[in-house]
């Protein structure tokens, strides 16, 4: 017995130490001899996977983060998106999908670090970077030392950098690295002061022991515009580099530090209207062994892309052409939008495998998917309706830009009445359209003009006295280089022949994302027939489908299949799943959480606003499937 008991209490106080110096001695930092991470005074290097916790439901990122750790990555890699946490300003959020600290946690309880980008600026193909909409109000100069910018982003700094201060590695927590702006060498400006304040910022808030660093693409204009002291400097690349080469580019501007490639792309990401983009495995596996042997750090953009819900996803503008991004953001990544494991998932665990221990794991691989349909959808209100209840509305001599009129996302009906007698047909021009117009004249289609189509003008048939209506779409702010800094909606003159229209009304919502719990008023519905009594438009159209789950089956993901419309938005019992556009591709199919539905004997909502007309909206016979596959790799149109 006495042995015994002495074993007892001996274990008891070893292990008392090593708990207490484990909390004493959590260190991450940096030997710039022999270049590496010292984690605890060891050397180390991370194979980190990004995914962005607000691009999927809080009730899937234990599973996320599980098969993230299974396959052998020991970090994650996320932004933080200010947009999302403040959509009006000096409003934050932090619940559900936005509670950052549940995300740390449930990280750390995954067995993972985390590597954590915090911008302001992201990038990530999301609306305007990830920066929040309303700075757009104001005469600011993005991303710069700008006071009026460098004032908002000083208000989110404080309200973030507490919150992220208890994470950090040496406070217990799982957060080895910050990272400060994004690609900040490729966006042109070379604002040293703006990038040394927003890491002096930092410093005082966390510490100076904080490792900082910054991500670039591996050229020498960008770097020498990015690169400052008292931050490690990393780049970014994927496949067909030769890490010697790329990071000897580096070297040139950092003579040393670890070797980081914060963004090697196992995809890439998709634009409507252009075919789905691929990377094939073995491409993949080739270069990543490449890295690794390299000894560098990597993470992996995206490991997990996820989805772009609600209006979330962005633009590019290249060579002078509007691209908006596209719903999904699978990014073919070895996790796929639904978090199945792939191929690419097991060929990258075996390469990982050969330089870090892989844990044993046991990750369900795919989650449950259920079919059903079709769910019939009755139209319910239709242009202009629409935009008549209980809506905002704002009067002005000129046409005003969304962000203006405080609206963040959507639509907005513009209106004026002509006052005077236009030549018949006249041309109607919006040289500054951001994004899509859907023109009425007496409430009469006329079509559609675009930006992506390349088309700003139309042919109009008006009177004197005549309504001219145009509801425009905000398709996506742009995310990447100069334009940013781009408004929504009609920014400038709107002509009839030679004439400039004046004397505007604006309908519009403040938040899409709260139409159906706040902007939608049932009370204006009308049925087919009255609608098409009254001789309107029917677009767009708001269509509802009420479904409920058969009893034997339970709540699971599935894809909506909305090829019987055209384009528009969906959603599904409040949410929105984002936007669909199945004529333009290459997603059909939209991602439905299993979570967001109700099981039986509850009813489900389905809310579809479709804004081009769509054949089955003529013989009241529109539906939707749910498929248990997604289809999001489907035939473009050429020359879009
Ligand atoms: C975030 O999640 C944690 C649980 O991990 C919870 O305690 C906290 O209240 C949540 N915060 C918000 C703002 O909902
Ligand atoms: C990687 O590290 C190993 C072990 O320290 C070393 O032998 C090798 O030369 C390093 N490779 C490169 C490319 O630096
Ligand atoms: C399209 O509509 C037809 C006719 O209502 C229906 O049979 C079909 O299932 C629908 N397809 C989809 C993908 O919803």
């Amino acid at each position: 017995m006495i042995p015994q008991r002495i074993t007892q209490v001996f274990l008891y106080v070893c292990l008392f130490t090593l708990t207490l110096s484990a909390k004493v001695d959590r260190k991450f930092e940096i030997d710039n001899v022999k270049n590496c991470f010292l984690k605890d005074g060891e050397p180390f290097r991370y194979v980190a996977g990004c995914f962005h916790y607000f691009r999927a439901p809080h009730q899937y990122w234990t599973d996320r983060l599980t098969k993230l750790r299974a396959a052998g990555l020991n970090a994650l890699q996320t932004y933080i998106e200010w947009g999302s946490h403040e959509p009006r300003e000096g409003e934050y959020n932090f619940e559900g999908d936005l509670n950052i600290t549940d995300f740390f946690e449930k990280a750390q309880e995954a067995d993972l670090l985390v590597v954590l980008r915090i911008g302001p600026y992201a990038c990530a193909e999301r609306d305007f970077g990830g920066l929040p909409w309303w700075l757009l109000q104001y005469n600011v100069k993005l991303r710069s030392n700008d006071d009026i910018y460098m004032n908002y982003v000083e208000k989110w700094f404080n309200v973030l950098l507490p919150k992220i201060k208890p994470y950090l590695y040496k406070n217990g927590g799982p957060i080895i690295t910050v990272q400060i702006e994004n690609e900040y060498g490729a966006f042109g400006t070379c604002d040293f002061e703006y990038t040394s304040r927003l890491r002096d910022i930092v410093h005082s808030a966390l510490g100076k022991d904080v490792i900082l660093f910054t991500t670039d693409q591996p050229n020498h204009d960008g770097l020498r515009c990015a690169v400052i002291d008292q931050t490690l400097a990393t780049i970014d690349f994927g496949i067909g580099q030769e890490p010697s080469k790329v990071f000897g580019v580096l070297r040139a501007h950092r003579a040393s530090g670890p070797l980081v490639n914060s963004e090697f792309y196992p995809g890439w990401l998709d634009r409507w209207g252009e075919a789905h983009q691929k990377r094939s495995t073995s491409d993949v596996t080739y270069w990543l062994d490449k890295i690794l042997a390299y000894n560098a750090s990597v993470a992996f953009y995206m490991f997990y892309g996820g989805t772009s819900f609600g209006f979330n996803s962005g633009a590019n503008f290249e060579s002078g052409v509007y691209k908006p991004q596209i719903t999904s953001y699978d990014y073919d990544s070895p996790m796929n939008e639904a978090g199945d494991t792939t191929d690419k998932y097991d060929a990258i665990k075996k390469v990982i495998s050969k330089y870090l221990p892989v844990p044993e794991i046991e990750i369900k691989e795919s989650s449950d998917k259920i079919k059903f349909g079709p769910v019939k959808l009755e139209l319910t209100a239709a242009f202009p309706q629409l935009f008549t209840s209980s809506w905002k509305s704002k009067s002005a001599t000129d046409p005003q830009a969304f962000e203006y009129l405080g609206a963040r996302n959507g639509l907005v009906l513009y209106s004026t009445k002509i006052d005077f007698r236009p030549t018949s047909p006249s041309t109607l021009t919006m040289a500054n359209l951001r994004d899509r117009a859907y023109i009425y004249v007496d409430k009469v289609y006329q079509g559609y003009v675009g930006r992506q189509e390349k088309s700003l003008v139309i042919p109009i048939r008006a009177k004197k006295g005549s309504i001219l209506d145009i509801v425009v779409e905000n398709q996506g702010r742009i995310n990447y280089d100069q334009q940013i800094a781009e408004h929504k909606g009609i920014f400038g003159d709107v002509s009839l022949g030679s004439k400039v229209l004046k004397n505007w009304n604006h309908i519009y919502l403040e938040d899409w994302e709260d139409f159906v719990t706040k902007g939608y008023d049932l009370k204006v519905a009308g049925s087919l027939e009255e609608v098409k009594n009254l001789g309107q438009s029917l677009t767009p159209a708001v269509l509802k489908g009420q479904f409920t789950l058969a009893a034997d089956v339970k709540p699971a993901d599935t894809f909506l299949n909305p090829s019987n419309l055209t384009k528009g938005f969906v959603y599904l019992n409040g949410k929105c799943l984002g936007r669909y556009w199945p004529a333009n591709g290459p997603q059909i199919t939209l991602y439905v959480p299993g979570v967001w539905l109700k099981g039986y004997p509850e009813s489900n909502e389905l809310v579809v606003v479709e804004l081009e007309d769509t054949p089955c909206l003529a013989d009241g016979k529109c539906s939707i499937n749910f498929d248990d596959t997604p289809q999001i790799d489907a035939p473009v149109p050429e020359n879009f």
